[in-house]
């Protein structure tokens, strides 16, 4: 089982870089932002700097969980953690199960934490984990937060994935009660519903990470895996599109909300947050980095990208996140469908 996991991470990393750049269905092009050519703010003049678990970060940015275990990980993840450092941003690591099992796999995830001894690391196992496993896991990193991800779809199509659901929501406040780090409820590539999310705040969860349809697709993937062909094609895009993920939990009070899935442009990045994201996380673009550049090209990358962000921001006439959120903006008729739904 031990190998067949190896085996599988390795899979994930390989799949999920072909896909990069492949399909771009995370619905922000159902939202336009309006150009404000009044604007008095040069893009220079913008902040994008906030605040994650109430430590300064300089932009509203999350290296999201990607990996750890085979030594290709570990080199992939030293990186991610040099780049989270260079950016002061934070980083999440792929599921620690790997390193549960077997404790030589444990350094490929504390090695970020030498890296960048003062960084803001959020560990990550599955929803369904003991509590045991979740304190292991948060010591590893000595974390300041734990992701546990959701990915029935994933589950579901891949051959030798779990079939059991049940006592999922008992089993996260089960959790919740024992731990005294934050609790980030994430998705891996489907989304989170109005419904879902309304549910998770029912039982005391702050933060959830969308990780809607659009971007990296654990279906298909797993598919690829297996060369499975699925008589219904819709298989492969079942999910809910990161835009109107977003639309639907956005109108939920007190609830942060992290927008992944997709998120590869500067564009959507302004976009999620004038809809009401509070940071938002990539995986993709930061697997492509990390694998296919140095740290100096990457953060050449990240100038670049992060500029734009800015200019964009001072195109809608806002200076930083919060002003963002009170820009014009139009949705177009498909995506409005999905928004309004106060609790
Ligand atoms: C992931 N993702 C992921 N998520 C998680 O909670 N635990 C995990 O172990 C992994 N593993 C993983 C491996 C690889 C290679 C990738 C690219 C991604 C999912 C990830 O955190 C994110 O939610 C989705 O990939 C959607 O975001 P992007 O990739 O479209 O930006």
């Amino acid at each position: 089982m031990q190998s067949l996991r190896l085996k599988r991470k390795i899979d994930h990393i390989a799949l999920a870089l072909k896909q990069q750049g492949q399909s771009y269905m995370s619905g922000f092009s159902q939202v336009d932002l309006l150009h404000n050519c009044i604007t008095e703010v040069g893009y220079n003049h913008v902040s994008l700097s906030t605040t994650f678990l109430n430590k300064n970060i300089s932009y509203p940015i999350i290296i999201n969980a990607i990996t750890g275990g085979p030594k290709l990980a570990t080199n992939i993840n030293i990186k991610l953690a040099q780049l989270a450092k260079e950016l002061s941003i934070p980083m999440a690591v792929g599921s620690q199960t790997i390193a549960l099992k077997d404790s030589n796999y444990k350094t490929s995830f504390s090695a970020i934490r030498r890296v960048n001894p003062k960084g803001i690391f959020i560990a990550n196992l599955s929803a369904k984990s003991n509590v045991e496993s979740v304190y292991q896991a948060v010591d590893m990193l000595k974390a300041d937060a734990i992701q546990l991800h959701l990915n029935p779809a994933q589950e579901m199509v891949m051959h030798e994935g779990d079939r059991e659901f049940s006592g999922l929501m008992e089993n996260i406040v089960h959790i919740k009660e024992k731990l005294d780090v934050p609790i980030i409820i994430k998705e891996v590539g489907c989304g989170i519903s109005y419904g879902a999310a309304l549910e998770l705040k029912k039982i005391g969860i702050k933060i959830i990470d969308i990780a809607g349809l659009g971007g990296t697709n654990f279906t298909s993937i797993e598919g690829m895996r297996k060369k499975y062909q699925p008589i219904d094609p819709g298989l492969y895009s079942w999910g809910i599109p990161t835009a109107y993920s977003l639309a639907q939990v956005s109108a939920i009070k007190d609830l942060t909300i992290i927008a992944g899935g997709g998120i590869n442009r500067p564009l959507d990045i302004v976009k999620a947050l004038s809809m009401g994201a509070d940071y938002v996380s990539m995986a993709g673009l930061f697997l492509n980095l990390s694998h296919n550049y140095t740290l100096k090209e990457s953060l050449e990358f990240m100038e670049k990208f992060i500029k734009e962000i800015k200019i964009f921001t001072a195109l809608t006439g806002a200076k930083d996140v919060s002003s963002l959120r009170k820009v014009s903006k139009i949705y177009k008729e498909d995506i409005k469908r999905h928004m309004n739904r106060e609790p």
